[in-house]
């Protein structure tokens, strides 16, 4: 526990410490769970899933993210984070409740709230007195009305509900959730507000209060405007491609305007995740609901699932198809850092390929592969060197650390044709051209690849 955290949890005459519980123990839930107890709360992180509660009380954690295994162990042994698949033992006695669970889409694009409503319909039953209820599950606005009406249906029943979306990204998600830019909390009453104020004390940022509604709708505003930034660069980046300009180049040139900023200008393969993709889906569903056109995140949305296949036909293009060709990909991770493969474009990728008669092997230094291989028809590999031993080309869908540091004499050494399909820009064009390969990055003309390549040797 840092000095600043001690200092949070013992000075302003109010109860610092708080007791909370924090129902889902995956990304959001385990994160929250362990920054709130490192903060000096007493946490218990409740889990429906008897196996993956057994698996974490024995340290062996569901996800994949760098520090979070440190700091759940530093504080169990410190007596503050406990693990539990009872929420009946514990939600009487609590000051704050976290709901942290999932809400996948479903198949006609709106949230799955099941697992949401399951928590709440049994907070109904176990809690008789008062309880502060944050929703920090992403969820279609209106959601922290219907539930505060349910939980208060009831004569004497005191719920109060306060929207908390977070914006933690995976595979950064504690150094994110210790200095965000912003928290956004939505709720109704002086109390849950000066509750909220407590828990955040500790975060330099801006607070900002709101009501529920436009809490719920920031969160998904918020994800959307990313994906749109990225399907954006994306465009710019294939009209590059065609024009002779680079897009490494624009980007920096784009982003130093202070009116658009340097983040989310990284292009590659299109964005994937539990999150951007889902959240977008959403808003769609949420025009068609009230009858708002909002045309603009389909075409985002459509312009996100043409940019895996472009890889394909650059693929096909310089093979001359891929029927009968080995590829190698290297990352099955939407990102680096996560073994996520949820809505990973590397798995719609490997499909297409597969699809069009190439053969796959794949290497992820994270990512489970033997759970993936028989779904998505590939061969794992157990490293990169592996994945591209006689390969017609290799195809990097990951911007893992590892990969830059590749021996790229020996890469090109083992494959058989040096064609490299690069989807995250990883290496400098000219030096890539020196080693021999015949390179293809994102948003970059071949022309200009051959170019820089004469005018650095
Ligand atoms: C995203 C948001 O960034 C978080 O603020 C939010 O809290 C989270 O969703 C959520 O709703 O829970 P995350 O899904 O972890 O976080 O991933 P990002 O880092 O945003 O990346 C999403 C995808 O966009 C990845 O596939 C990444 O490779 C891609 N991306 C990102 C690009 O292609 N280019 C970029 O410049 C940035």
């Amino acid at each position: 526990m840092s000095k600043m955290n001690e200092q949070h949890i013992t000075t302003g005459g109010m109860k610092m410490r708080m007791k909370i519980g924090i129902v889902g123990a995956g990304y959001v839930g385990l994160v929250s769970a362990a920054v709130f107890a490192d903060w000096g709360h007493d946490v218990v992180c409740v889990d429906h899933d008897a196996e993956k509660i057994g698996r974490i009380r024995a340290g062996d954690l569901p996800v994949y993210e760098p520090g979070l295994a440190d700091m759940v162990e530093r504080n169990r042994q410190a007596g503050r984070l406990r693990f539990t698949t009872d929420l009946s033992r514990t939600a009487g006695e609590l000051d704050l409740l976290i709901i942290a669970v999932g809400t996948p889409a479903a198949d006609d694009g709106h949230p799955d709230l099941t697992a949401l409503w399951n928590v709440v319909h049994s907070l109904k039953q176990c809690v008789k007195g008062d309880l502060t209820v944050a929703i920090k599950s992403t969820v279609p606005i209106g959601t922290c009305q219907a539930v505060s009406r349910f939980l208060n249906g009831h004569p004497g029943s005191r719920f109060d509900v306060v929207a908390a979306p977070e914006f933690l990204r995976q595979g950064t998600a504690i150094a994110d959730f210790l200095s965000p830019d912003r928290v956004v909390i939505g709720c109704r009453t002086e109390a849950a507000k000066r509750k909220m104020q407590q828990l955040f004390a500790p975060l330099a940022c801006p607070l900002l209060f709101t009501d529920w509604q436009s809490a719920e709708m920031i969160k998904y505003a918020a994800n959307a405007f990313l994906a749109m930034k990225i399907s954006y660069i994306n465009t710019i980046a294939n009209l590059c491609e065609q024009v002779g300009a680079d897009i490494q180049q624009v980007a920096l040139g784009i982003g130093l305007d202070r009116r658009i900023g340097p983040a989310y200008l990284q292009p590659g393969i299109g964005f994937g995740g539990s999150c951007l993709p889902k959240d977008t889906q959403a808003i769609v569903a949420l025009g068609k609901d009230y009858g708002v056109d909002v045309s603009l995140f389909r075409e985002v949305l459509r312009v996100n699932r043409e940019q895996r296949g472009r890889i394909v036909q650059k693929l096909a293009d310089r093979l001359g198809g891929v029927q009968g060709k080995t590829i190698a990909v290297l990352g099955l991770a939407f990102k680096a850092n996560t073994n996520d493969v949820r809505e990973a474009p590397a798995l719609d990728i490997i499909t297409r390929i597969v699809q069009a008669g190439g053969e796959v092997v794949a290497y992820d230094p994270a990512v489970n592969m033997e759970s993936l291989k028989n779904d998505f028809c590939f061969t794992p590999a157990a490293d990169a060197y592996q994945a591209v031993t006689g390969a017609d080309a290799v195809v990097i869908l990951t911007e893992w650390e590892e990969f830059h540091g590749l021996d790229l004499q020996q890469i090109r050494s083992l494959m058989r044709h040096p064609l490299v399909i690069d989807g995250r820009n990883l290496y400098a064009p000219h030096m890539m051209k020196q080693h021999g390969f015949h390179y293809v990055p994102v948003g970059v003309p071949e022309q200009e690849v051959a170019e820089a390549a004469a005018t650095t040797v």
